[in-house]
């Protein structure tokens, strides 16, 4: 090939077109082959393959038009130089990161999406547009709306990051009349944009940008704990927004498609897992939860009883059928090969094992039903929480291996409770109850269990993974 077909602009433009719609159809078949677990490492491929190739075409279409800066081939010196820096941020933190730690990286990623948008939204406005009549309306109502969702996926991802990563405090802050706050924003957003498309000046364009900033710092802050998985979601859609609105001002199909793709998917995300927990999605979307529900006492309800790994072993080797269900404990204990390796050999007697995985467990969506993969559990015996939910009575044993909220009976029995509604998984009506965890001390919505308290439950303390491979030994 001569240089010619290398920096031939129309011929790159041409081909990026092209080459967009294939990366947007592999990013769809991507997401469909997420949702499965026999299906994801494809899924996963796809995503990488569409990936490469906007990212292959973005620099030959940049080469050859000269579009980032025409002078020469500076732009593709910044190009390449944003790549690098990026590429080689991601993947160190994506290397070093801990499995436990994935929803504040999250959070703090969909920040940057959110600072790009405000970015791009500036840009289109600060640059010289030869747009006239609605056209050029509807770009500075492009600008404006972009900016905004931008702003709002900002300062609402840094708190969340701020949040989840223990770096303040997790507590709902509650200024009064939160909901009128939001909505006046709100409302103040529409005005502002029907002002700006009329006479767009920079003093709006720094209204909204304030605006947003503070919009989402409120509406993030003003949610409490337990409803902080919910919120990472919605910022993940939220951030699919703001890049589609960014994709409509940089005249890119791909940015559009892939925004549209992140933000219907993670707003249905957030809407299964209101559902999981019984929330609203509608008031999710208002920031008007975090609900001041009357807080449940931390104080221990009654006496514990303490067994250890030997008797353990004992039950589960006289057992017919056991029933494990993993929480954020087993996470952080890495437990997941031990328990795999238990259950392979209870199940190696003919004992009927399996487990049942709540919407929630872990610390994000699909946390459990990774690390079990990782641990290669056959999917067969992976059961959703409604798969297995009406089976727990019929049950020898459960194992909860460092679960809390999501086998918390006051969900289901005590309307006071924080976590009131949210459905859970219905240990307690097993035979018996086997609880891993280290102390008596409350889960991540900081409610108290009085599951540990009931008859047929027994507490065995100490890390998960020393626990279960001591039970392994004595078996
Ligand atoms: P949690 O309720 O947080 O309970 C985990 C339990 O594990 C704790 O009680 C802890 O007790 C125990 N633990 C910690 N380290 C351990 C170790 N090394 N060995 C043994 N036990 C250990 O977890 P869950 O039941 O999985 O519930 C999930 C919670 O997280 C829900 O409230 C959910 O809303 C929230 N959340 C979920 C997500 C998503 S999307 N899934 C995201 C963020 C938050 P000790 O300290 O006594 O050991």
């Amino acid at each position: 090939m001569t240089a010619g077909f290398w920096t031939d602009a129309a011929l790159a433009s041409t081909v990026a077109d092209a080459a967009y719609i294939v990366a947007a159809l592999l990013f769809i078949l991507s997401l469909a082959g997420l949702s499965a677990h026999e299906t994801a490492r494809r899924g996963v491929a796809f995503g990488i393959a569409g990936m490469a190739i906007a990212l292959a075409s973005t620099v030959w279409v940049v080469a050859a038009t000269g579009s980032l800066v025409p002078q020469g081939g500076f732009g593709l010196t910044l190009l390449a130089v944003a790549v690098l820096a990026g590429g080689a941020i991601g993947l160190w933190r994506a290397r070093v990161v801990e499995m436990t730690g994935m929803p504040e990286l999250i959070a703090l990623l969909h920040s940057f999406v959110g600072l790009a948008a405000v970015l791009v939204g500036w840009n289109g406005h600060l640059a010289a547009s030869e747009l006239s009549g609605s056209l050029r309306d509807i770009h500075h109502a492009e600008v404006f709306i972009g900016v905004f969702i931008g702003g709002v996926t900002f300062t609402g991802s840094i708190v969340a990051f701020l949040k989840l990563s223990a770096r303040i405090g997790s507590r709902p802050l509650m200024l009064p009349g939160k909901n009128a706050l939001n909505i006046a924003a709100l409302v103040l957003f529409v005005a502002l944009t029907v002002w700006y498309v009329l006479v767009p000046g920079l003093g709006l364009l720094v209204a909204v940008t304030a605006l947003a900033l503070l919009l989402g710092w409120h509406l993030v802050a003003s949610i409490g704990g337990g409803d902080m998985p919910v919120v990472v979601s919605m910022l993940n859609s939220y951030s699919g927004w703001a890049a589609a609105a960014a994709g409509f001002l940089l005249n890119n199909d791909l940015l559009i498609v892939t925004g549209a793709l992140v933000g219907s998917s993670g707003a249905y995300l957030s809407y299964i897992m209101c559902r999981a927990m019984n929330r609203s999605f509608l008031s999710v979307i208002a920031g008007g939860f975090g609900i001041e529900a009357p807080r449940a006492g931390e104080e221990e309800q009654g006496e514990h009883r303490e067994t250890d790994a030997a008797s353990v072993a004992t039950l589960l080797a006289s057992a017919s059928s056991v029933v494990i269900t993993p929480g954020y404990g087993m996470a952080v204990a890495q437990a997941q090969y031990p328990v795999a390796k238990l259950a392979e050999r209870l199940r190696a007697r003919g004992v009927r094992v399996r487990f049942g995985i709540h919407p929630v467990a872990g610390r994000l969506p699909g946390h459990m039903n990774v690390l079990l993969a990782e641990a290669k559990v056959p999917y067969d015996i992976v059961l959703e929480m409604d798969e297995i939910n009406d089976d727990l009575a019929a049950t020898d044993v459960v194992l909860v291996i460092g679960a809390n909220d999501t086998v918390n009976p006051a969900a289901a029995e005590d309307p006071g409770s924080p976590i009131a509604g949210m459905p859970v998984l219905r240990v307690w009506e097993a035979a018996n109850v086997i609880v891993f965890k280290r102390s008596m001390a409350s889960g991540y919505a900081g409610v108290q269990n009085p599951l540990f308290f009931r008859e047929n439950t027994q507490m065995l303390f100490g890390d998960a993974k020393e626990r279960v491979e001591d039970i392994l030994r004595a078996l």
